[in-house]
């Protein structure tokens, strides 16, 4: 039987800076103890969008209380830790020095093990600190940065399936919102107003739906979207109207390729019967809402966190660091921090591959 342990994480890869303590052992459930976030969102609203620099500075000013913080609320000393994980990318370079850096700091005063993690493995592998979710699955990685199909079978074990040739999912709401003038974080606010929307006012393209393969586009989406903002009065009701229909369509984008990729890996020599939807975009309701429906036609099991832990947060990156630390997989004190870092393993291997 795995041991349990107790891992603080440390996330600063945007905008968000939190720290989580969680206790447990593979596959999960485990217990989150504490799980603090300061967000940033007041210092970059005025920009409609984060802005590296200011981010990095905001980590640097509050990331020592929000750890105090974590340890305290969990009632947890940094000597009854076994391990310190931190995002270590990708993401945006300067916050993600930040939190490292601050790792390593800790695990060097308290001769505690460092876990330096990707991200994307943090967003990954919280359905298993959730639900304990088993290995395989599939994983729709939906968020600010990332839009991905991939099939996981273990930690660090990933084989992308499709990626985004242009725009995030998460991208394209924010920059949808931003046409709209519903402000920052975009998502949330598209979500909202879209309950007040017709989604069938407009049809906006699908782009890639009827293309070969798992890949996405949502470029043409938001050229579409802006196109309509610049030939048309924006009345309220307009804006939920576009909201709406912007919804649908990226939806329903996201839904057929996830429907295709589950057709294919139920075919595997292993086959895979679980569909995980990680990020911050997984948080919208219409997507899971429709993602179970297309998940229980195809005999899969469905399993989205719960909206705060769909978005950046400490617990999962401790979670993925007490994964990876109970399987001996630490790092030393001299690893950098990566801006990109993708989590197939093939893909890492091609010099410059984005993440
Ligand atoms: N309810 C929602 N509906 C749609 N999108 C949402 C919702 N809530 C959050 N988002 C989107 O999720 C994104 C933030 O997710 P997350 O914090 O996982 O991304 P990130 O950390 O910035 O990117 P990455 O993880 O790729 O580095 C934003 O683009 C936001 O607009
Ligand atoms: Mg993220």
């Amino acid at each position: 039987m795995a041991k349990t342990l107790t891992v603080l994480g440390i996330e600063t890869s945007c905008d968000e800076t939190a720290a989580a303590v969680v206790r447990g052992c593979a596959p999960g459930p485990g217990e989150i103890l504490s799980n603090v976030i300061a967000d940033q969102i007041a210092e970059h609203a005025p920009f409609g969008g984060v802005v590296p620099e200011i981010a990095a500075r905001a980590h640097v000013s509050v990331l020592d209380r929000v750890i105090e913080r974590a340890l305290s609320d969990a009632g947890v000393s940094l000597a009854q830790l076994d391990g310190i994980a931190a995002t270590a990318g990708p993401g945006l370079i300067g916050g993600v020095a930040v939190g490292l850096t601050m790792a390593k700091a800790l695990c060097l005063a308290s001769g505690k093990p460092l876990v330096a993690l990707n991200h994307l493995e943090a967003h990954a592998l919280t359905a298993r600190l959730t639900y304990g979710a088993a290995f395989p699955f599939l994983l729709l990685l939906v968020s600010g940065g990332h839009c991905q199909l991939l099939v996981c079978e273990g930690v660090g074990r990933f084989t992308r399936l499709g990626t985004t040739i242009d725009d995030a999912a998460g991208e394209a709401f924010d920059k949808t919102a931003k046409l709209l003038g519903l402000g920052f974080p975009g998502g949330p606010a598209i979500e909202k107003a879209a309950v007040s929307g017709n989604p069938r006012r407009f049809r906006f393209p699908r782009p890639l739906l009827d293309t070969e393969g798992f890949d996405f586009s949502f470029s043409g989406l938001k050229t579409a979207v802006r196109r309509v903002v610049d030939t048309t009065e924006l009345t309220d009701q307009m804006v939920c109207d576009i909201a709406a229909s912007f919804q649908a369509a990226a939806v329903e984008v996201l839904v057929e390729r996830s429907k295709k990729a589950m057709q294919a890996v139920s075919g595997r020599a292993i086959p895979v019967r679980r569909l995980v939807v990680a990020g911050g975009v997984a948080a919208n309701r219409l997507l899971s809402i429709s993602l179970s429906q297309a998940a229980a036609g195809l005999g899969f099991e469905l399993l989205v966190a719960p909206a705060a832990l769909c978005t950046d947060n400490g617990a999962m990156v401790a979670w993925a660091g007490l994964e990876r630390l109970g399987l001996g997989l630490v790092s030393g004190l001299d690893v950098s921090p990566r801006a990109r870092w993708p989590l197939d393993a093939s893909r890492a291997a091609i010099v410059g591959a984005k993440s």
